[in-house]
C-alpha cells in the first residue's frame, strides 16, 4: 500500500502501469474520478467470472441494465429510515462482544484484533443477511468462518494479475475449488434458513407479525421485495450472500484500524471517551444516545480518510472512451484509489496527521472523501456500516481499553480490503480499573 502511495506521488493524478499482460490506468484528480464514477455506462465494474462463482450472481457482480434494475430493487432496504428496526441486531452483538472482551480482560490473554472484531461483524452481517448468528461470536470452528476463510483465500488468488493461462489456473487451484466448496456448503446451510423465514411469513397469524417478519432485518426486506414480486427466492438468496460478501470484511477493517488508530494517539482516545462518558454516562446505550456522540463520527470518519478499507475501487471501460487526454480502448482497467485522494495534502492539511477535529462542521467534501466510492455503484450499505460501528465501538470503548504489543509491524497491505500484513496483536483491561 506505502508503494501505491509513494508511485501516485511520483507520478501524479493520472499514471498507467503493466498489470500482468494489459495496461492499467490509476485516476486521483478530482474530476475524472467524478466522471468515472457517474457514467456507469462507459466505466463499469472489473468482469471477473471467477469472483462471480465465488460469491454469487448479485449486486456485487451484476453489471449494467440488470445491475441498475437490481440496485432499485434494494436501494428502499438499506434506506436511513430502516436503520431503527435493525439497530438491536448490532446492539446484541456488542453485547456479545463485551462477554468476551471481559473473559480476554480476565485471563489477560493476548489475541488478533482482526478475528476478534471479524467475529463481532459476521454476526451483525448473518443475523441481518440470514435471520440467524450462526453463534459467530461463541463457537471456535463454524460453517460461516470457515466459509469466510476459504472465500478470502478464493478471491486473494482470483485477485492476482491476469497472464495468460491464470483463468484457468484460478478456476481450478486448490484455494478457488475449497473457496466454490465452501460455498456449496454455506448455500445450502443458507437456503434452508431462508426457506424457515418464507414458512414462518406464509404461517404468520395477523397483519402485524407478518409485517414485523418483512421489517425486522435485511432479509425481511428482502422477502417484502419477494411478496411485491420484485426478486424470486433465488435473488433473495443470492443477494443475501453479496451482503455478507461485502459487509463482513470490511467493517472488520473499519472496527480493528480504528482502535489501533486510537491506541496510537491517546490523546484522542481521552477525548471519544469524555464524550462517551458524558453522553452516555452510566446508562444502557441506545441507538438514539450513541447518535448524539459526534466526537464518535469523527473518529470513525478520520479512520476512513486515513486507512479507507477498501483502498483502491476498480473499474472497466465498456467501450473505447476518452477520460481527459488519455484515450482509452475498451476493456482498458481503471483504477480509482481513495487512499491516494484522502492522504494529498493539496484536499487534506496535515493528512499523515490523526485529526478528528477536521470534520467539526463539515459534511461536503466535494470527492475528496470517498471511503463508500461514489455514483450508481456506491455503497449500499454505508448506512447500516455507520450504525454498527458506532454501535459496537460505543459499547465496547466504554468498558475496556486495547494496547498494542509493543514492536509489531503495521505495514499495510490490501488485495480486497486493508489489512495488517502480519496481523495486529492486543490486550483488553477494564477501563474503570484505570
Ligand atoms: C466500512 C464498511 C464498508 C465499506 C468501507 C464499504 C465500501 C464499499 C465500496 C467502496 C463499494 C463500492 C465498490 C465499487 O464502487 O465498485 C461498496 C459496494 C457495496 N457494499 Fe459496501 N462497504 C462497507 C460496508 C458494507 C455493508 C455493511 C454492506 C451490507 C450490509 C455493504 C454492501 C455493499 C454492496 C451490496 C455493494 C455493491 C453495491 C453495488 O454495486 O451496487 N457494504 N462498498
Amino acid at each position: 500500500m506505502e508503494r501505491f502511495l509513494e508511485l501516485s506521488s511520483l507520478y501524479g493524478p493520472v499514471w498507467k502501469f503493466w498489470n500482468g499482460l494489459s495496461i492499467e490506468l490509476v485516476v486521483s484528480d478530482l474530476d475524472l474520478v467524478g466522471t468515472i464514477f457517474n457514467n456507469t455506462q462507459d466505466y463499469d465494474i472489473t468482469h471477473r467470472p471467477e469472483i462471480a462463482i465465488v460469491i454469487g450472481t448479485n449486486l456485487v457482480t451484476m453489471r449494467g441494465q440488470a445491475h441498475k434494475r437490481e440496485r432499485k430493487i434494494l436501494n428502499p432496504a438499506f434506506h436511513i429510515s430502516k436503520l431503527q428496526c435493525m439497530a438491536s441486531i448490532a446492539i446484541s452483538a456488542a453485547v456479545n462482544t463485551l462477554a468476551r472482551c471481559n473473559r480476554l480482560a480476565e485471563s489477560g490473554q493476548i489475541f488478533h484484533l482482526a478475528q476478534f472484531f471479524g467475529r463481532t461483524a459476521s454476526e451483525v452481517i448473518c443475523q441481518a443477511s440470514f435471520g440467524v448468528d450462526f453463534e459467530c461470536q461463541e463457537k471456535s470452528g463454524s460453517a460461516i468462518l470457515d466459509f469466510m476463510a476459504n472465500t478470502a483465500n478464493g478471491i486473494e488468488n482470483n485477485r492476482k494479475p491476469l497472464t495468460m493461462g491464470t483463468f484457468i489456473y484460478n478456476i481450478f487451484s486448490g484455494a478457488t475449488y475449497r473457496a466454490i466448496k465452501a460455498l456449496r456448503q454455506f448455500q445450502k446451510e443458507v437456503r434452508r434458513l431462508i426457506g424457515l423465514r418464507e414458512a414462518e411469513i406464509k404461517n404468520a397469524k395477523t397483519p402485524e407479525e407478518k409485517q414485523e417478519l418483512l421489517s425486522k432485518d435485511l432479509l425481511g426486506l428482502l422477502f417484502l421485495k419477494k411478496e411485491e414480486g420484485e426478486l424470486t427466492f433465488e435473488q433473495v438468496l443470492q443477494e443475501s450472500m453479496a451482503f455478507l460478501a461485502a459487509g463482513y470484511e470490511t467493517t472488520t477493517t473499519w472496527l480493528q484500524f480504528t482502535i489501533v488508530m486510537l491506541c496510537q494517539h491517546p490523546k484522542v482516545e481521552a477525548q471519544l471517551i469524555e464524550e462517551l462518558d458524558r453522553v452516555i454516562g452510566e446508562r444502557t446505550p441506545t441507538w438514539e444516545l450513541i447518535k448524539q456522540c459526534n466526537y464518535l463520527h469523527n473518529v470513525l470518519q478520520e479512520c476512513l480518510r486515513m486507512h479507507p478499507p477498501i483502498p483502491v475501487v476498480d473499474r472497466q471501460t465498456m467501450r473505447d472512451v476518452q477520460l481527459g487526454k488519455v484515450h482509452l480502448p475498451k476493456g482498458t482497467g481503471v483504477f480509482v484509489p481513495p487512499i491516494v485522494i484522502h492522504n494529498n495534502p493539496k484536499f487534506w492539511d496535515e493528512p499523515e496527521m490523526c485529526k478528528p477535529e477536521r470534520f467539526e462542521n463539515k459534511t461536503n467534501f466535494h470527492n475528496t472523501l470517498i471511503p463508500f466510492s461514489m455514483g450508481g455503484r456506491n455503497c449500499i450499505g454505508q448506512h447500516f456500516a455507520w450504525m454498527e460501528a458506532k454501535i459496537v465501538l460505543a459499547h465496547v470503548l466504554r468498558e475496556y481499553k486495547f494496547t498494542l504489543l509493543p514492536g509489531q509491524d503495521l505495514t499495510r497491505k490490501s488485495i480486497v480490503s486493508m489489512y495488517f500484513k502480519d496481523g495486529v496483536k492486543v490486550k483488553v483491561e477494564h477501563r474503570k480499573g484505570e
